[in-house]
């Protein structure tokens, strides 16, 4: 708690005004930050305890500013728990912004299309999620509570705030992003390796529709402290569901092919990092409209 307030007395005294909106930036979606008016930066490592991440040039930064007529604070950079960091350091941004003063956290990320019906670069509006590595007992609250952050234990069936989810779905239909905009389930796995085939199957059966390295940290964080959370997903790949033509498996839906041994043909989809940022990069002003348009619907 000392060290969550000893960084929010500082960014108070040097940020333009208090936040009510934070967004939390996936993967190649950092952009939305450059369209903060009147933008205020500050690197992660000037600021008193906050965590920031190892990687040379990959340290990140705080930006404060108007987005959609709101007073907004924005990070680019992110920890993720793949790069070995402890929950608390990873949700270490979502309780500073609770302390300034944010209502409502927004988060982006990048993931894999579980749902067979999803298109890569389609935008999805989180309507649940399944933390994986939670429900095996490493979720983001575990260990001792803060009481004055949030309660021990606490209800995670409303985590996606309805009226931001319509506000989301109401701006996408505004932008003309059709049937792209979907809703669904992103479920959280560790990674840091993209899911086997019978990963994704067995996701799928559980009712996911999209799945990420990220995101779900942050909302517990978000929940247990009160904030309301809106969640996007953009879909940068699709997931493997099947082994490909030239799989020497000898299910009868692949049969008819020569080649046994040749393991994986050209059907396979094969998740690469390369990919995820390219469809980031191409479809991250779309990200940052929808999110610049829910803003001015919410005021
Ligand atoms: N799986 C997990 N995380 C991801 C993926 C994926 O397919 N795509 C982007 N982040």
């Amino acid at each position: 708690m000392h060290a969550l307030e000893a960084s929010s007395l500082w960014l108070r005294a040097r940020a333009p005004a208090p936040p009510r909106v934070a967004i939390i930036c996936g993967s190649g979606l950092g952009g939305i930050a450059d369209r903060l008016q009147e933008p205020v930066a500050f690197d992660f490592a000037d600021i008193p305890n906050f965590p920031s991440s190892t990687v040379a040039g990959h340290a990140g930064r705080l930006v404060f500013g108007r987005l959609g007529g709101q007073p907004t604070v924005c990070t680019q950079g992110r920890l993720h728990s793949y790069e070995g960091h402890p929950a608390w350091k990873v949700v270490f941004p979502v309780r500073v912004f609770h302390l300034l003063g944010v209502r409502i956290l927004i988060v982006t990320n990048a993931a894999g299309a579980i749902n067979p019906d999803y298109s890569v670069g389609d935008l999805v509006v989180i309507r649940d999620h399944v933390d994986l590595p939670g429900l095996a007992g490493n979720g983001a609250l575990r260990g001792p509570n803060e009481p004055q952050l949030g309660p021990r234990f606490l209800c995670m069936s409303d985590a996606y705030d309805a009226a931001l989810r319509s506000a989301a779905l109401a701006a996408g239909k505004a932008l003309g992003l059709g049937a792209s905009l979907r809703r669904g389930t992103y479920a959280m796995v560790g990674g840091p390796g993209y899911e086997t085939v019978a990963e994704s199957r067995l996701l799928r059966s559980l009712g996911v529709d999209a799945v990420g390295m990220s995101t779900v940290p942050e909302v517990a964080a978000a929940r247990h402290c009160g904030l309301r959370v809106l969640g996007l997903s953009l879909i940068t790949n699709k997931a493997a569901m099947d082994y490909g033509r030239r799989d020497d498996d000898d299910d009868e839906e692949e049969g008819g092919e020569e080649g046994g041994g040749h393991r994986g043909g050209d059907e396979v989809e094969r998740a690469s990092h390369d990919e995820v940022l390219a469809v980031g990069e191409q479809r991250a002003a779309t990200v940052e409209s929808l999110v610049e348009a829910v803003l001015n619907l919410i005021t």
